[in-house]
């Protein structure tokens, strides 16, 4: 079901107690804020997800998420963490797709769609990510690349399954970089995934699925992103870290 999400990337940020202790003011600051269909979520290392929940538990729409998962069910993976465990914990979402992953660890396509399918299986709804580089911006084959991630991320969903994804549109020259793409850019590629998935699937779907901005989203830009027609809500990496710059942007859609 379509929703107005804020969704925090803590990325590889914040030891035990401090994740505690933002998450805490999180918590305190948004559970008043988060309104009709909105929802929070917090993406945090695997660390903290367990203590994060239960705090979140007795909050409506603050959830968390996990933000990365090993597409085996259990098993010799030394360092990794399976679907079933992130479930566990109380999470409900886990990002998979993130340009750093695709970068620094050389996730494909092929590797993301069984990273799905096993999350799927553990009911765990996928934040998937999809985003072209600089360059792909500059020789103008970003609807090209959105449109391959899609068909080899998640296309190969049944109606069912791909009604649990929420997608998240990243351009990777706007991650961290303080660069953010226009409303105009950004409505322009939304408006193509959305397309899209009602050629792949149907309108109705189309119209259902929560499609989110990433790339240096924050209190100052959030409004005018938000507004646009195929924005839902956002991934916030930076901001997600400043308890009041979160609220601030949570509160775009009150
Ligand atoms: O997943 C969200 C993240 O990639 C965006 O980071 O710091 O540009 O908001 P940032």
């Amino acid at each position: 079901m379509r929703k107005n999400i804020v969704a925090g990337n803590w990325k590889m940020n914040l030891d035990y107690e401090k994740g505690l202790s933002l998450f805490s003011e999180i918590v305190n600051m948004v559970k008043d804020e988060v309104v009709g269909n909105q929802e929070v979520i917090v993406c945090s290392p695997a660390i903290h997800l367990s203590s994060l929940a239960k705090l979140a538990a007795p909050v409506k729409n603050v959830t968390v998420g996990g933000q990365n998962i090993h597409q085996a069910e259990s098993g010799a993976y030394t360092g990794e963490v399976s679907a079933s465990q992130v479930k566990s914990t109380g999470a409900a979402y886990v990002i998979l797709g993130h340009s750093e992953r695709r970068a620094y660890f050389g996730e494909t396509d092929e590797l993301l769609a069984e990273k799905v399918d096993a999350a799927l299986k553990h009911d765990l709804k996928p934040i998937f990510c999809i985003g072209e580089t600089i360059e792909e911006r500059e020789n103008e084959r970003f609807f090209e690349i959105i449109q391959s991630q899609l068909d080899k991320g998640v296309f190969h969903l049944s109606n069912a399954d791909f009604g649990q994804v929420v997608l998240a549109y990243e351009p990777v020259w706007a991650i961290g970089t303080g660069l953010t793409a226009t409303p105009a850019q950004a409505q322009e590629v939304h408006a193509y995934i959305r397309e899209a998935i009602a050629n792949k699937y149907n309108q109705e779907i189309a119209d259902n699925t929560t499609i989110l901005y990433g790339g240096s989203a924050n209190p100052g830009n959030a409004k005018e992103l938000f507004s646009q027609p195929d924005i839902d809500g956002g991934l916030i990496g930076g901001a997600s870290l400043k308890s009041r710059d979160f609220l601030d942007i949570v509160k775009v859609f009150n």
